[in-house]
């Protein structure tokens, strides 16, 4: 005997990414027109960082205008990105006795994006979140786009969900109390938007980056536009990542591994700059990006303040076996994106954006860089 079970479902999941200055009042007023729905606890996420800056604002924006809030800090670092810490969110509020009921509002950089969206979408079978980034590495990447995890002793990013957020709140003065590596750690998923899709926005960042690090705001709001742009160009075909989403990956398939036998010495940025010098490194051998093009590339990610070579530190065989826990790994073979020149990236087959590449071949890569 057999029962069939129809469970189709029609999602909309679509959501608003507000850029802007100082949001504080936007997100309040947001809440009070209904963005969590039914919530009436709202559980404020942040690190030991930002919550001095923006987080405990965040909280007491909340009270102040009657909602039922409390605040939950994480220790800030990439090394908060466990399933440990997750855990702690978890208890934490089932202690202070969160139910179904309630919205998790993310007040910083990835990690804790990363880490409250997962939570969320698995807190009583998912509640909702939105995502107040407070990082250019946030605002260019983390916080958008829907992708939550937490990294693991083998693997960064390998545990999590897509779960998108409600909203998201890019607030550009933020950017203002960034230490330069962590504005230079966006930039580097920023120049990464322009390799693989839009070539004004590397040539604006040619012309233009040192006025990010000095926040200029028109820099800066054209830069989170164009991030925007280009991520939600291809996450509105391919929101799954079952082909095209990959091309987002560029540069990290050295830079995730790099980042991780560093053991997060390296920032997240940084070590997708020396990731993007890899991929455009090989790309050369294999004729995809011209020599010119490949030392623009560099040159740009040095003025950004980004590093363009293996640090000595780094154990070059234990980076080469890491490249393994990638998660566009198949067949145990590896496999990389490569941008085209300079806006485009390689397609090679239908839906197909990335290509095996014998370990020899990239082992003589890392070997040089
Ligand atoms: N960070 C890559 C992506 O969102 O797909």
């Amino acid at each position: 005997m057999k029962f069939f079970c129809e469970l189709k479902r029609m999602v909309d999941d679509s959501y608003d990414i507000e850029i802007g200055h100082s949001l504080r009042p936007t997100l309040i007023d947001d809440l009070k027109n209904g963005l969590a729905g039914k919530a009436n606890r709202y559980a404020v996420v942040t690190d030991s960082i930002v919550e001095k800056l923006y987080g405990r604002a965040v909280y007491e924006d909340l009270l102040e205008n009657g909602f039922n809030a409390d605040i939950f800090v994480i220790p800030e670092g990439e090394k908060s990105k466990t399933r440990a810490m997750k855990e702690f969110l978890e208890d934490s509020m089932l202690e202070k006795g969160y139910r179904r009921d309630c919205c998790i509002i993310a007040v910083g950089g990835g990690v804790v994006t990363d880490l409250a969206g997962f939570t969320a979408g698995t807190f009583g079978r998912g509640v909702p979140f939105v995502n107040y980034a407070t990082t250019l590495l946030a605002a260019a990447d983390a916080s958008v786009g829907g992708k939550t995890a937490v990294d693991t002793p083998l693997a960064t990013n390998l545990i999590g969900l897509f779960n998108q957020p409600k909203k998201v709140y890019l607030d550009i003065d933020t950017w203002k109390t960034l230490p330069s590596e962590q504005t230079a750690s966006g930039l580097a998923e920023t120049i990464k938007h322009g390799c693989l899709g839009d070539r004004e926005l590397f040539e604006y960042l040619e012309n233009n980056v040192e006025k990010i690090f000095e926040g200029d705001r028109a820099a800066c709001e054209y830069i989170a536009r164009h991030n925007c742009e280009v991520k939600y160009r291809v996450i509105m075909k391919d929101e799954r990542e079952s082909g095209l989403r990959e091309i987002l990956n560029l540069g990290h398939t050295v830079g995730r591994a790099i980042e991780t036998v560093s053991d997060y010495r390296l920032l997240h940025g940084e070590a997708v700059a020396i990731g993007l010098c890899a991929q455009a490194r090989l790309g050369e051998t294999l004729g995809y990006i011209s020599p010119d093009n490949r030392a623009r590339v560099e040159e740009l990610l040095k003025r950004a303040r980004l590093p363009v070579a293996i640090p000595d530190y780094i154990d070059k065989n234990a980076l080469v076996k890491k490249l393994y826990t990638d998660k566009k790994v198949r067949d145990g073979k590896l496999r990389f994106v490569f941008q085209k020149e300079i806006g485009e990236v390689m397609q090679f087959g239908e839906n197909c954006f990335s290509k095996e590449i014998a370990e020899d071949e990239i082992a003589a890569v890392i070997r040089q860089i």
